[in-house]
């Protein structure tokens, strides 16, 4: 496969590690694929445990959530029904959903610690997005700044909870890569990140607690490959609850998902890439429709095939592997 992440050496791993020169920090951990960081605040899991009892047993404040955005709701509990689909629960803040909640149902979640979330995820974009993007532009070999301007960011609360529909069943979220630019996951104590290193057989076990940071799709492709994606996934151990907290940052949606600068390591990417017709609204469409069957929130259309993955699909996209560009075009 003419994949860069092919060529992706997962290396690095280790315990969070902690030096006063935060910039020299951040292009130290740029390197791997995916690694440590050392945030300016701890995720707030009491708050977030918290926060999902509530939504999990409170019916009314849980349909008031989703009705702030009818279309596909903020708090995802298609686990509890659905055997085969990520069996996790999740609540997505974006800063422009949270406008849209109301400011009775605000002071109800408040109680059950939704401004103590909200805090932390502020701080943590404040601190870390510019400093992330100024170190993965000089690994990129280009300026992302510009192209992060509009703060397409999400906060997204996971709750890998044993009560789901399939209580036995260890695939907490299935393997994928992200589709922004980079993503930081908070863990609690539990273990169950797992990454996967292209070219390796096997899926590396993440040591649980503190960040990771890890980088996507939007990453990889405006680099020209020069920034690595690694694919995840999350095992859950059965009875055992496990929380997460993950910013993903993505560029604008109307920029041009195309390498910024075309030399030779532009050319693994399909011609449909190198042509700019793919912008960060589209790709984040086409994505999100296998991730949303992955999590259960979300059917196929027909012709659709189920068993092709999230990744197989989008691979095809990026380096133009099979007829993905054709039935594009078409
Ligand atoms: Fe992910």
């Amino acid at each position: 496969m003419a994949s860069c992440a092919s060529t992706v050496a997962v290396s690095s791993f280790g315990p969070p590690q902690e030096t006063a020169d935060t910039q020299s920090t951040i292009s130290s951990l740029l390197e791997p694929a995916i690694s440590f960081l050392e945030p300016v605040a701890r995720a707030p899991f009491p708050a977030i445990r918290r926060l999902f009892d509530h939504l999990r047993t409170d019916a009314r404040d849980s349909a008031s959530l989703n009705a702030t955005y009818p279309s596909r709701g903020l708090f995802k509990t298609a686990a509890m029904t659905n055997p085969s689909s990520d069996q996790k629960l999740t609540l997505d803040l974006s800063p422009k959903r949270v406008l849209l909640i109301s400011a009775d149902l605000r002071a109800s979640l408040a109680a059950h610690g939704l401004e103590e979330v909200l805090s932390f995820f502020s701080a943590i974009a404040a601190a870390h997005i510019p400093t992330i993007l100024s170190a993965l532009s000089n690994l990129a070999g280009i300026d992302l700044a510009p192209l992060h301007k509009s703060q397409n960011i999400n906060f997204r609360l996971c709750d890998y909870w044993p009560g789901t529909a399939a209580p036995e069943s260890d695939n907490g979220c299935g393997p994928h890569t992200d589709y922004g630019t980079f993503s930081i996951i908070f863990q609690d104590e539990h273990a169950g990140l797992e990454v996967k290193a292209p070219g390796s057989s096997g899926w590396i076990p993440i040591p649980p607690g503190g960040a990771v940071l890890l980088f996507g799709w939007c990453a990889l492709i405006l680099s020209g490959g020069r920034i690595h994606a690694v694919k995840h996934r999350v095992r859950r151990l059965s009875g055992t609850r496990r929380l997460s907290a993950v910013l993903f940052v993505a560029p604008d949606v109307d920029v041009a998902l195309k390498p910024v600068n075309v030399d030779n390591s532009a050319r693994q990417f399909s011609e449909l890439i190198k042509s700019g017709a793919v912008d960060v609204k589209w790709f984040k469409e086409v994505m999100g429709k296998r991730w949303r069957w992955r999590e259960g929130n979300e059917s196929l259309a027909n012709g659709e095939l189920d068993e092709v993955t999230q990744d197989e699909d989008i691979e095809k996209l990026v380096f133009g592997l099979g007829s993905y560009e054709t039935r594009v075009k078409a």
